[in-house]
């Protein structure tokens, strides 16, 4: 058994062969995470003294990052104590994952590629979450990642935005079988994507796709609890590929006095006035000092770590920007 502090003093104890992120749950300790298979980075770690090997294949890091320390808390498992540079998100007091029974309450096709789910949970359930968490969907032995992509706190119903993947097994289920009533399982609230309200003035969320869905449901908690950003500016940068494929209304989404919402588009569209490109591209031309910002980014992994490099760069704190890939979660 090994010992692993923390920068704040706080420490759990790890087994033999226990991933670090499953040790520090079982001692109540809440670390950073997203996918849990080695893909996304939100679990980077870095080791200060100490040593750890892989248990899980670490798809991400570099050799050199690795030779610095760095390791995935979803992947790896100490050789010796450790002593690690990372937040503990203890604090924040995230809701304790549950697995439920959950039955279809809705299915709306939003886009030609984008259905929009809401499963119905037990009256009874207690179920809670951070807006800006995720579930499994679980369907036999199936097991799939979405983001919650509503905020009602008071009411059993979750609903999502699940795009379509040509030959995936779960996409065929929804767009080919799924029905009302259908009975399936949810596991969760999982991951730690969610608004941490430090003292900063700006928000910013970057989206792409169905990335909007953990966003949209931050947005929709700001919009019943305004006092938490009644004194911040908040961007919204949304890209998709074609106008069609914006599957939300900017009325929908800009009923927030402080919010400003651009639609960025990465193919030419007939007819089309607004942003071109990337939005981390045209998050920089609109906005030029980072230094009082806050980013949170989902979607796709490569606007992800392109936005964070460029953002870095542009003087945002590295500690300042959030992140949920929606890698693949077989
Ligand atoms: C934390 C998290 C949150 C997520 N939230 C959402 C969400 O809100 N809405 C949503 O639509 N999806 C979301 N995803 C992705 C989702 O979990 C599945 O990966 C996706 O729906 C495909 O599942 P599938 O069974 O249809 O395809 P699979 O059978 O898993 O894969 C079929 C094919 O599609 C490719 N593929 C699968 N997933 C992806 C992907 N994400 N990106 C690129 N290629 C892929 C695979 O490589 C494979 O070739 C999330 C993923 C994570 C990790
Ligand atoms: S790489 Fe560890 S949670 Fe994604």
């Amino acid at each position: 058994m090994f010992k692993i502090d923390l920068r704040n003093g706080k420490s759990f104890t790890c087994d033999l062969d226990e991933i670090v992120l499953d040790a520090a749950k079982r001692s109540g300790i809440s670390l950073e995470y997203s996918c849990l298979s080695g893909r996304c980075r939100s679990c980077i770690s870095k080791s200060l003294s100490g040593a750890t090997r892989d248990l899980q294949k670490d798809l991400v890091l570099t050799e050199e990052e690795k030779s610095n320390g760095y390791f995935l808390s979803c992947c790896a498992t100490p050789t010796s104590d450790l002593r690690l540079d990372v937040e503990d998100l203890s604090n924040y007091n995230l809701p304790k994952p549950k697995t439920l029974p959950a039955k279809i309450d809705s299915l709306k096709p939003r886009s030609k590629d984008v259905l929009e789910v809401v499963l119905r949970l037990p009256p009874q359930s207690g179920f809670s979450y951070k807006a800006g968490q995720y579930v499994k969907i679980i369907r036999g032995s199936v097991r799939r990642s979405y983001s919650i992509a509503n905020f009602s706190p008071n009411s059993a119903k979750i609903m999502f935005y699940i795009k379509s993947y040509l030959g995936g097994e779960m996409s065929r289920y929804w767009f080919e079988k799924a029905k009302i009533n259908d009975l399936l399982r949810i596991e969760g609230p999982l991951g730690t994507f969610f608004f941490r309200g430090d003292d900063v003035k700006d928000i910013i969320f970057l989206a792409t796709g169905t990335g909007i869905a953990p966003i949209n449901s931050m947005i929709e908690h700001f919009k019943l609890n305004p006092h938490i950003v009644s004194n911040k500016q908040i961007t919204l940068l949304w890209g998709s590929r074609v106008k069609e494929d914006l599957f939300i209304s900017s009325t929908d989404l800009t009923q927030l006095i402080n919010l400003e919402y651009t639609p960025v588009l990465s193919r030419q569209n007939d007819n089309w006035e607004g942003e071109m490109g990337y939005v981390q591209d045209v998050l920089i031309k609109k906005i030029e000092k980072f230094d009082q910002a806050q980013v949170y980014a989902c979607g796709n992994d490569n606007m992800i770590t392109s936005a964070k490099n460029l953002l870095v760069q542009n003087g945002l704190a590295k500690n300042n920007f959030f992140s949920d890939s929606f890698v693949c979660s077989k």
